[in-house]
């Protein structure tokens, strides 16, 4: 039996790792231990919650004595850690609960690491989910590798980059067993409707503006979650210890170009008129310090691991545009509430 804590399984990523590994490995106590903050939601968990090898724990990771007690009580042997603060505007108008959560949990979670694993590091492995956006912004051209150097540019990708660092300088000093990930943009069924895509089919199903910052032609390399989740598996249980791979889609779009994508799926999914959602479309003040192209060079895990994406893009798109037709009542419980404050104060403020 191998008991593996799984940080933030009640977030958009989150959930489908949670629910990969408790499908997969039956013989794994798999502990998802999340704050619940507005982005995680136990309702993403309901179909898999009754399963005996999961077991959900709430708690707050910059909790000191919370976490230290946590790994003493249930002696994990590995940890994907996933929790943060993930929201790039959130970070712009709050830089110091990314602080807190992103750098400040992360160190205290390699403290409880090292301090409960300091006997006996065989068959442990403290796995962390980075992002692609501490590789800064690219121009035109070239693709972040592994080997490219971090150049964060934003509150949220400066906290990313910052526990990446933490987390190889434990590595290198105590010799913790980790690895990293860093994926691109994820799309997919559970996305919290403040980031781009689910706010689009959000407000395009209730015919609200679709708000473009600058011109649109930020560009972002999009990858399903699903394949995300299926990445982060085979890194876990195949990657090498201290090794850094990147994660993407192989699959770039101007964010122009995939609203109005968007737009013409949706409009043949409501039976409304062809270019009907188009005309929501509005441009807006360009966000602070706005990446302008982000693109992953994921040949590493692809040669290395053997994986791929399994989905071409517009079908995931349709996938994730009918899941959230088909979940309405999710939708709305989490725009409920104090989404309606911060859309109000992020767009109309
Ligand atoms: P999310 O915001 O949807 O979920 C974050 C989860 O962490 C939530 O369930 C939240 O309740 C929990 N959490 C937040 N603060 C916490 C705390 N102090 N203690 C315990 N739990 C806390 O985020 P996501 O999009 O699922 O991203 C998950 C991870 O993947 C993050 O580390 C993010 O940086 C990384 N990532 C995200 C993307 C993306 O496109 N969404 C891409 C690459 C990497
Ligand atoms: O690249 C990985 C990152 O992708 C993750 O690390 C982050 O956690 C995740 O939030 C995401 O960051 P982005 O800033 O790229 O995602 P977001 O959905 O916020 O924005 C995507 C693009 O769309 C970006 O260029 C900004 C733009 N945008 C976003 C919103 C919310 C708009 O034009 N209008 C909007 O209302």
């Amino acid at each position: 039996m191998r008991k593996l804590l799984i940080t933030g399984g009640a977030g958009f990523i989150g959930n489908h790792v949670v629910r990969l590994f408790v499908n997969q490995y039956p013989d794994y106590s798999i502990f998802n231990l999340d704050a619940l903050t507005y982005a995680g939601n136990l309702e993403n968990l309901k179909d898999i919650e009754q399963a005996s090898n999961y077991h959900f724990i709430k708690g707050d990771i910059t909790n000191e004595a919370f976490i230290d007690r946590l790994f003493g009580e249930h002696q994990f042997d590995g940890v994907i850690h996933l929790a943060a603060e993930s929201h790039v505007d959130r970070s712009i108008s709050d830089p110091l609960a990314f602080v807190k959560t992103n750098i400040l949990g992360t160190v205290n979670l390699l403290n409880s690491a090292r301090k409960h694993w300091s006997n006996n590091y065989d068959g442990k492995l403290f796995y962390h989910i980075s992002t692609d956006e501490v590789y800064g912004s690219l121009g035109d051209s070239g693709f972040f590798k592994e080997t490219t150097s971090y150049d964060p540019q934003s509150p949220y990708s400066a906290s990313k980059a910052s526990s990446d660092h933490f987390v190889r300088a434990y590595a290198n000093t105590y010799k913790l067993p980790v690895v990293i990930s860093n994926c691109s943009n994820n799309y997919g069924p559970n996305q919290f409707p403040e980031k781009l895509l689910p706010l689009c089919i959000h407000n395009i199903r209730n015919n609200k503006p679709l708000p473009i910052y600058g011109k649109g032609d930020n560009i972002r390399d999009w990858l399903y979650v699903i394949d995300h989740a299926r990445a982060i598996d085979k890194i876990f249980h195949h990657g090498k210890r201290e090794e850094t791979y990147n994660i993407g889609g192989f699959n770039e779009w101007k964010n122009l170009d995939i609203v109005e994508l968007l737009c013409d799926i949706m409009d043949k999914k409501l039976g409304r008129q062809v270019g009907q959602s188009r005309t929501l479309i509005t441009f807006v003040k360009d966000r602070a310090g706005h990446d302008k192209r982000y693109a992953i060079d994921a040949s590493k895990i692809k040669e290395e691991l053997g994986w791929e994406p399994s989905l071409q893009f517009e079908e995931g798109l349709e996938k994730t545009v009918d899941w959230y037709l088909n979940n309405q009542k999710w939708l709305d419980h989490v725009t409920s509430g104090d989404y309606q404050n911060y859309y109000q104060k992020q767009y109309q403020g």
